[in-house]
């Protein structure tokens, strides 16, 4: 007669089975994360791929399971936000999930507006560093106009959104 096999057998095969998600971290600069295809305009430490993300991104229709998009989408002229915003949610399978991360412009005027951070400071995250070419903003964001652009891009929901300091998060499903 066979033994019934205990629970713990079951654990070494469950470990050795390769679930591998795909996730990128798109315009990562030094943000350079474990586990996710570091993707930048500017080649440095860490940075696996090198893109222009105003180009369609090097990936498959629906054969990605997670994008990060950390103060990179303002980096972008308002006419070409949509079409890029559409290509990072293209590549997305369906319940795949888009991390979003912008200076939230009215946060930033309010602290502006009551002294709470150096004006230079907030004027820079307004416009960017300015230090490179890859560090200029062209286009500013409230949470209502980032939820509206990612809905517009394909994104189903909006599962969750925060603030983090001056910044808005938001996550969207496709
Ligand atoms: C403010 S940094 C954000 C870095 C990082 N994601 C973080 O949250 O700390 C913006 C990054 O976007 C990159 N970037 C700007 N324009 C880009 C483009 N057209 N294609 C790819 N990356 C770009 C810049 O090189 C820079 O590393």
């Amino acid at each position: 007669m066979r033994s019934i096999r205990h629970s713990a057998d079951l654990r070494p095969t469950y470990e050795s089975a390769k679930i591998t998600m795909v996730k990128l971290n798109l315009g990562c600069g030094s943000d350079i994360k474990e586990g996710f295809v570091n993707i930048d305009l500017i080649k440095q430490q860490g940075v696996d791929v090198v893109h222009d993300l105003s180009k369609s991104l090097p990936y498959e229709s629906g054969s990605v399971d997670f994008i990060l998009a950390s103060d990179v989408l303002e980096h972008f002229p308002k006419a070409k936000c949509h079409g890029i915003l559409k290509d990072w949610v293209r590549v997305l399978r369906s319940g795949g999930q888009i991390h979003v991360r912008v200076p939230n412009i009215e946060l930033i005027c309010e602290k502006l507006y009551k002294n709470i951070l150096p004006d230079d400071i907030l004027i820079e995250l307004i416009y960017g560093g300015q230090n490179n070419h890859g560090n200029f903003h062209y286009n500013a964001f409230t949470k209502a106009t980032l939820t509206a652009a990612m809905r517009g891009a394909g994104c189903s929901e909006i599962a969750r959104i925060w603030d983090s300091d001056h910044n808005s998060n938001l996550i969207g499903v496709k």
